[in-house]
């Protein structure tokens, strides 16, 4: 299990492509935290917060999301501390490398798909969902055969059903981004300041507005009572609230995949992980207060609960401008997790588990443009067949597995590298680490066996290619000889 490759020696390996060209160092911190809240806000506050206290949680929807993000918590400072010390492209895919080997690396790395790739999906179907609404409120009504997932079936307003075959704006938005990523990411990173601003002015505006109209019997009893199955209401179901709610926490780690293209990862990483979290958990439960507060929970189960909110007492002109920034923030939610998979895709090639193709840089634009284009086509075709629930809960589970070994990869280097310089170090080791497997075992239990059976399947799948092609080609093997695969 020990490692033959130090911390240094990886690091020095995963710097340009065979024909020399590297990732650009352009971003700033301030792009970097952009980047993290771009990757936050999205699909979660946006659409899982109705549901979550409609079905489960009720007003108690907002300790859902302090649990969900105290869990993140933790885990947010063993990310931090990581991507300070091992500043590459890649995300828990690295640590994982450098902790455990190739073997879980390869593991992690093909788990990370289900929440890079899969969310960049699972978001598209939202975007969706969006863009269906604006035009329908203008008068454009698109087929709901093309709107809708592979087999679903679809009510008309005069009460007859239509099934759906591919959700065409999903896949379009998700072309769209695919383009832009593969043509530079100071372009891109330019595109989601500016819509990270927009939506978080929206955002705002929901909360500064709207706690006007909130009405503190809607609050009242917080925690409603348990209807005898465990998640339906009472603390049971504020459990499961904070599984369901956590998917709007992911992203916050999609900053480490960018460590690599940093001006000063030492400071940059931290701050942008450590900072997009805080601002979004203290938006994200203000969010939820304020919803509660405008109307009755029971009222929320609804594909766009804020825009509810809002025209439930009122504020109705204020339903647009709350459309158009859920739109702009589901965008940035693709392009971080869109560039997040190119990234670790880009490492695991340089360590051999995958073809070269996917660490081909472009020369001009220095992106792994093969990569993009390839995992765009592919998120596009699977935001077209399925639906949002499907999607978002395989994105949990892998998520939530990816960090535990993160945290598992902190407690492990303490000891294996004690000596290296950590510019930013975890508080409270082993504690920390350890509380943050635990909060995120508990949100994995809450999630049902179906789930559970797909992510092992998926899982079954990552294992045959790893053993057809991976193991034969890493840089590992090529280098220690045929005996070497899995032992490093
Ligand atoms: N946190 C992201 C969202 O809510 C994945 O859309």
């Amino acid at each position: 299990m020990a490692s033959a490759l130090t911390l240094r020696k990886r690091l020095e390996d995963l710097t340009g492509d065979e024909e020399g060209h590297t990732l650009s160092k352009s971003l700033s911190a301030l792009s970097i935290m952009a980047i993290g809240i771009g990757g936050i806000i999205g699909a979660g506050i946006f659409v899982l917060t109705g549901t979550a206290a409609a079905n489960y949680a009720g007003p108690g929807v907002m300790l859902s999301f302090t649990l969900a993000a105290v869990a993140c918590a933790f885990v947010g400072l063993c990310y931090a501390e990581l991507s300070a010390l091992i500043p590459i492209a890649g995300s828990s895919y690295t640590y994982t490398y450098a902790t455990l080997g190739e073997f879980f690396a390869w593991i992690i790395g093909w788990d990370l798909v289900l929440e890079y790739a899969m969310g960049a999906a699972t978001v598209s179907v939202g975007w969706s969902g969006y863009l269906v609404s604006i035009l329908r409120d203008v008068g454009i009504h698109l087929p709901p055969q093309f709107t809708n997932s592979l087999g679903s079936t679809v009510k008309l307003v005069d009460g007859s059903t239509v099934t759906g075959l591919f959700n065409l704006p999903a896949a379009m938005i998700v072309l769209l981004l695919t383009f832009m990523l593969a043509r530079g990411t100071r372009e891109s990173a330019t595109v989601n300041n500016v819509m990270v601003a927009v939506k978080l002015a929206v955002v705002l505006g929901f909360i500064v507005i709207g706690a006007f109209y909130v009405d503190t019997s809607h609050w009242s009893p917080l925690v409603p009572e348990n209807k005898g199955a465990f998640g339906e209401f009472g603390w049971s179901g504020v459990l499961r609230g904070a599984g369901v709610v956590f998917f709007a926490y992911i992203g916050f780690d999609a900053v480490s995949t960018a460590a690599q293209e940093a001006r000063k990862p030492q400071t940059d990483m931290p701050i942008g992980i450590l900072g997009s979290l805080a601002v979004c958990a203290v938006l994200y439960v203000l969010v939820a207060a304020v919803l509660t507060g405008l109307i009755p929970y029971t009222e929320l189960n609804v594909p766009d609960p804020i825009a509810k909110g809002a025209d439930a007492v009122g504020m109705g002109w204020f339903t647009w401008p709350i459309k158009i920034g859920a739109i702009a923030g589901l965008t940035t939610v693709m392009l971080v997790l869109l560039y997040g998979q190119s990234r670790i895709f880009y490492t695991m090639s340089k360590d051999g588990l995958l073809p070269p193709m996917f660490s081909k840089v472009h020369p001009k634009f220095g992106t792994p443009y093969l990569s993009q284009y390839l995992i765009g086509g592919c998120v596009a075709l699977i935001g077209g067949l399925f639906p949002i629930s499907l999607l978002g809960e395989m994105v949990s589970i892998g998520t939530l597995f990816a960090f535990i070994l993160v945290c598992a990869a902190v407690m492990y280097l303490r000891r294996s590298e004690a000596e290296a310089h950590r510019p930013f170090r975890a508080p409270g080791v082993p504690v920390t680490p350890i509380l943050g497997v635990l909060f995120c075992l508990a949100l994995m239990v809450g999630l049902p066996l179906d789930t559970w059976i797909r992510l092992f399947v998926w899982m079954a799948i990552g294992l045959a290619i790893y053993f057809a092609y991976s193991r034969h080609h890493s840089v590992v093997q090529r280098r220690a000889g045929p005996a070497a695969g899995l032992t490093r």
